[in-house]
């Protein structure tokens, strides 16, 4: 596929996505989330990316939202597939099995809170703001925003942030647990990249494992969700990695890159 609003780089072992609409301040139009949706299957056969990066064009905006001018007369039953689309790419980022780090540069606004809130981590620069300000132009989130806010940061401040339309600050998004981080818009990639070395320097399947059984156990009991560990913690001893790095440590030996095997 011809990629003209996503740039796909990739560093060692690192995937870097950049959603690349600067102009719009990089609203996700059907065209982006297509593209979106090529290149997170990109990643997936990709054996050689451990960890990914999202960020956006630009030092304005991270995503400014969803395109607004390709919404504004859209049928009852073309918002449904727009919104459809949306959930789609974005649950198959969530799903992704390899961690994403979304490197929040700017305005991170309806879709771009919500495509940031797929991601495993956030990290912000302190120009960042956050927001739902959908309530504002007539529509509720469309891409999981009503959801996947109030498991972040809890139902009453998703409520509020929600039906206020409020926008906030980075410092503000770290306060409420919206974000892990945040750093000076100039460190903003490199601190990105670093964590994405680090979680890549460890044993991929048992990151992967891990991932899994977080965001499974997330959406359910703990009876059930101690069982998907379990599952995960037994299949890591099937693994090259696991015998490797306890045998090394073991024998007080450093373990020197996993396999993925
Ligand atoms: N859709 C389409 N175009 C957008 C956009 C969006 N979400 N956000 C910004 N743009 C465009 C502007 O129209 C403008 O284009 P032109 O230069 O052609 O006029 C360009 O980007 C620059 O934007 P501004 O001139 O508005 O920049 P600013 O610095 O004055 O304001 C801003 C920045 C506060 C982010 C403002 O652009 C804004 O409020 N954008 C909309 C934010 C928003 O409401 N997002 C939610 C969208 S709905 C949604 O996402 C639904 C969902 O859940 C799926």
């Amino acid at each position: 596929m011809e990629l003209k609003n996503v740039i796909l780089e990739k560093e060692d072992k690192i995937a870097v996505v950049t959603i690349n609409r600067p102009k719009a301040l990089n609203a996700l139009n059907s065209d982006t989330l297509t593209e979106l949706d090529y290149v997170i299957g990109e990643i997936e056969n990709d054996d050689e990316v451990f960890a990914v990066i999202l960020t956006g064009a630009g030092d304005k905006a991270f995503v400014a939202g969803a395109d607004i001018s390709e919404m504004k007369d859209k049928s009852v039953i073309e918002g449904r597939k727009f919104g459809i689309l949306g959930n789609k790419v974005f649950r198959r980022l969530e799903l992704l099995e390899k961690p994403v780090i979304a490197a929040v540069n700017g305005f991170a606004l309806g879709g771009g809170c919500e495509i940031s809130m797929a991601c495993d981590i956030r990290i912000a620069s302190n120009k960042a703001k956050f927001g739902q300000p959908e309530t504002g132009l007539g529509i509720t989130p469309g891409f999981g925003g009503t959801q996947r806010l109030a498991r972040h940061v809890g139902e009453g401040m998703a409520k509020e942030l929600i039906y206020t339309a409020k926008i906030i600050k980075a410092d503000e998004a770290l306060r409420i647990g919206l974000v892990n981080r945040v750093v000076e818009p100039e460190e903003l990639m490199s601190a990105a990249k670093e964590l994405a070395k680090t979680i890549a320097n460890n044993a991929p399947i048992a990151v992967k494992l891990s991932k899994q059984a977080i965001n499974r156990g997330m959406q359910c009991d703990i009876d059930t969700a101690l069982s998907f560990e379990s599952e995960a913690f037994g299949e890591c001893f099937s693994t090259e990695d696991q015998k490797d790095a306890m045998s090394a440590f073991v024998e007080k030996r450093k373990m020197e890159g996993f396999k993925n095997r």
